[in-house]
């Protein structure tokens, strides 16, 4: 009898030749142990979204996607002629004005079908390889009785143990496309969000296979977001319940649907970081059940709406409850939660499941007024403790609940089979709750032992390999501490490493010009070496402006550019009158006051739709950021500016900040390139700024490369648009240090503090983002490290904490300790908290 492993890689995991030879290197091991393997792939990473547009936005992707497509094949020695039919259908569907959801499953499917392709003929030239076509085994249910947009879109498979088919594939190796399936008709239809994670459950499912491995970009299933919690932990073992209910409640790396058909059929489920091959994951199993109660994850899932429903009729009154839940089907609204008293039902709308759009609401509102008094609650967010017997945990949370007796919790539900308790919150108070229970019920609970690793432990051993260039701060301890000794608190900026991310970014030969985003680091010295280095300067307040004439009097008003927001009208008249080029991104500026701006020549942000970023107040387009001219209005703004004669001269977009998704670029310079029919005039694209470094030592790092093939794909079809860009961090980040000394330390229990002399006041960006600075003993570079702490300051606040649970050194008071990548958006946003005076700024030249 065959003994079957399944592997799945996600779409990061097929993106470039790096990850295609860790994938090679794991299906040697598993065949090596004596497996036959079968490896499911989703899509390389953006295809997925680019043919998504077609469908959304009826964008021409064809170019984008073969440049994307072009770019895999380059990496893996492969033709592009290889999925020449899978273009030519790409091609046929795209000139489609619409396509019927059938048409949309054949459109999606590409994605995963290309990268198939060419992933085959790659791993072909390296090991004996199989093709498996996925539609010759996994059929959807015949008896789905959803709407047919779900039986084609998010189609489900029953599956059961096939020892024919596995008797019948008689290779040892093979690899299938995930995400699409065969209807009873072979036709193809998909399998929804998560789909290729479900293919890879089907199929261990049908050959009955010893384990399925998900293969991902983190080291697997965490007790909280590790990006805003750092010290979350690894979970090294879970049950498929609980894992499936954290995967419900926010929890990333898994879908709950693939989770079921392992489950039921008991296959053990590990997941492994494709970029870190050697560490520990998470394996999901029965035998996983927890003896004792607790806390396993902590999630939130934001953009939930809240629907109050009030009547004194329906305390006791058969059928109310059926009459509203009615209307939630009619309107294909999918309830979340639910929570009851006698004449109020509050129920929940995830917006994930759910397109809230306003007239959905407002149709939900009107059939519902005939019912009851309705009040809908936006903006805010579930809050779900995923875990085992957790009403026994009820002393420990009840405290923490109870210092948000101010702020408002609109529900609190629990389920029956004590598996999870949410809560739902203010937007805004949904992070903070987060880290306050995990901090109780995570950190504070020592005892656990499936708990693995602190996220921040599992990247700082990575950052410890020689592959990591050592920072100009390294080589320069001796001169930092006299510095220190002098001056501490304070921020040190080396013009040298700037000079480095000037050349850098000068590489981006497609880009025409740069302005530098001034409000990352507004020090006279660093504006001056921008510009002599020839570097244009980005601003957004008039004293910026100021700033920027008086460091560099010779600066051309043109090199100036002013990219308010919600700024005083009065702001805009000013800087255009001085010939400085100035972005507008609202429209009602223009209609309200058109005399100010006829006859000019102005840039015009919009919104490309999607943002992205280390961080959700970071992100700064869609619907819920306040930047930006929403495309329902590009056409009329294009029309009064014709009719008004203000010359639109440039477009404008910027999607977030530190993205290191190399794609960002291009497709913003698509969206924008999308919108130049309107605006005859225009010259200029400015893609925004937003270039990510290597901040988190797991990140692997912004693909410059990359990012200028896509840009000069742009510029070969829109030959006459020059490009600007606006990076900030990219350029000062890493030239700047906090250094501070050690006022105190202490123990509480097994928790260790190190406290130094300046805290949120210099760097508010840990307390405000969960952002990860490095931090270390400058004083003691050399010694080993002996214990953890957390890093703090010396504000009254809880959040003042500049690094939790660092390994350091033994320290002590008055030692210096070293904050890295500082550079940016670090003395620019200090404060006087406490009427501490924040860190005093130093350059070395
Ligand atoms: N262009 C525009 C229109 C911007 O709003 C920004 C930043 C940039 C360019 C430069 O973005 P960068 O390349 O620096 O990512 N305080 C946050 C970052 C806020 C960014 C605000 N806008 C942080 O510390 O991460």
């Amino acid at each position: 009898m065959n003994t079957w492993v399944v592997l799945k890689f996600g779409g990061s995991s097929v993106s470039n030749l790096a990850k295609w030879k860790v994938i090679l290197a794991t299906v040697k091991q598993r065949l090596a142990a004596g497996y036959k393997v079968v490896l499911v792939h989703s899509a390389a990473q953006g295809l997925t979204d680019l043919l998504t547009k077609k469908i959304t936005n009826n964008d021409d992707i064809y170019t984008p996607f073969k440049d994307k497509l072009n770019t895999l094949c380059k990496e893996l020695k492969v033709e592009l002629q290889l999925v020449s039919e899978q273009l030519k259908k790409l091609k046929s569907l795209v000139e489609k004005p619409t396509l019927d959801l059938w048409q949309q499953a054949e459109l999606l499917a590409l994605g995963e079908q290309c990268t198939h392709v060419l992933g085959v003929a790659y791993l072909n030239t390296q090991i004996e390889t199989a093709s498996l076509d996925p539609k010759s085994c996994l059929i959807s249910s015949t008896d789905d009785q959803r709407s047919t947009e779900s039986q084609i879109l998010s189609a489900k498979c029953r599956v059961a143990r096939n020892d024919i088919l596995s008797e019948k594939l008689t290779e040892n190796f093979y690899v299938m496309p995930g995400f699409y399936v065969s209807n009873c008709n072979h036709k193809t239809v998909l399998l929804g969000r998560g789909g290729s994670d479900t293919s890879a459950a089907y199929m261990a499912v049908l050959l009955h296979a010893k384990q399925l491995e998900i293969w991902t970009d983190v080291h697997g299933i965490f007790s909280a977001n590790p990006h805003s919690i750092p010290s979350a932990r690894l979970l090294l073992k879970l049950g498929y319940q609980e894992a499936r209910e954290i995967a419900a409640s926010g929890g990333k790396v898994l879908h709950p649907r693939c989770i079921l058909p392992v489950e039921q059929h008991n296959i053990p489920l590990l997941i492994k970081n494709t970029n870190d091959p050697e560490k520990v994951g998470t394996v999901l199993a029965h035998e996983y059940s927890p003896t004792k109660p607790r806390v396993s994850a902590i999630n939130a899932r934001h953009q939930v709406t809240l629907v109050s429903m009030e009547s004194i009729n329906m305390w006791h009154q058969a059928g109310f409850m059926g009459d509203i839940f009615a209307i939630y089907k009619e309107l294909g609204l999918s309830i979340d939660l639910v929570s009851t008293a006698q004449t109020n039902v509050t129920i929940s709308l995830d917006n994930m499941d759910n397109v809230l759009t306003t007239s959905k609401l407002k149709a939900l509102k009107d059939a519902l007024s005939t019912l009851c008094e309705v009040t809908v609650i936006k903006n805010c967010s579930a809050v779900t403790l995923v875990g085992y017997r957790i009403r026994a945990l009820a002393d420990k949370i009840a405290p923490v609940l109870s210092s948000y007796a101010d702020q408002r919790v609109h529900i609190t539900t629990q389920s029956s089979n004590d598996l999870n308790q949410t809560f739902v919150v203010d937007e805004d108070q949904a992070d903070k709750l987060v880290r306050a229970l995990h901090e109780v019920l995570i950190i504070e609970d020592k005892e656990i032992d499936d708990f693995g690793p602190t996220w921040t432990e599992l990247v700082q051993e990575k950052q410890a390999k020689p592959t990591v260039t050592t920072a100009w701060w390294q080589n320069q301890a001796s001169e930092l501490l006299s510095i220190a000794q002098e001056h501490s608190p304070c921020y040190a900026y080396h013009l040298p490493t700037i000079k480095g991310q000037i050349e850098q970014i000068k590489k981006l030969s497609a880009v025409d010009r740069f302005y530098y985003a001034s409000k990352a680091n507004s020090h006279p010295d660093v504006l001056r070496f921008m510009y002599q280095n020839g570097v244009c300067l980005e601003t957004v307040s008039p004293m910026e402006i100021q700033r920027v004439q008086s460091v560099c009097p010779e600066i051309s008003p043109q090199h100036i550019l002013f990219t308010p927001n919600f700024a005083p009208i009065d702001e805009y008249r000013d800087e255009i009158e001085k010939g400085i080029h100035v972005t507008i991104d609202n429209p009602s500026l223009l209609f309200d006051y058109p005399e100010i701006f006829k006859h000019k020549a102005v840039i015009l942000r919009l919104d490309p739709g999607h943002g992205s970023g280390h961080h959700r107040y970071v992100r700064t387009a869609g619907v819920h950021s306040k930047f930006g001219i929403p495309a329902d209005d590009v056409e009329r703004v294009a029309e009064f500016c014709e009719k008004n004669q203000i010359s639109v001269i440039g477009l404008h977009a910027h999607s977030g900040s530190g993205i290191l998704d190399h794609s960002n670029w291009a497709r913003i310079a698509d969206y924008l390139g999308s919108c130049l029919p309107h605006f005859p005039e225009v010259e200029i694209i400015n893609v925004g700024g937003g270039l990510g470094i290597r901040e988190n030592p797991g990140d692997l790092g912004l693909d410059l490369l990359q990012l200028n093939t896509a840009l000069l794909a742009f510029k070969a079809d829109h030959p006459n648009i020059k490009i600007w860009m606006e990076p900030g961090r990219f350029l000062v980040a890493h030239c700047g240090v906090l250094m501070a000394k050690v006022t105190q330390t202490k123990w509480k229990g097994k928790q260790g503090y190190i406290g130094i002399e300046t805290g949120m006041n210099s760097l508010i960006r840990p307390a405000l983002y969960g952002a990860w600075h490095n931090i270390v003993n400058l004083s003691k570079i050399n010694d080993a490290h002996e214990y953890t702490a957390n890093i703090v300051g010396p504000m009254c606040e809880t959040g003042d904490v500049l690094g939790i649970d660092r390994k350091m050194p033994k320290t002590q008071v008055k030692d210096v300790l070293l904050i890295a990548n500082a550079g940016a958006y670090g003395a620019v946003m200090a404060s006087n908290y406490n009427l501490r005076a924040p860190a005093k700024e130093i350059i070395i030249k």
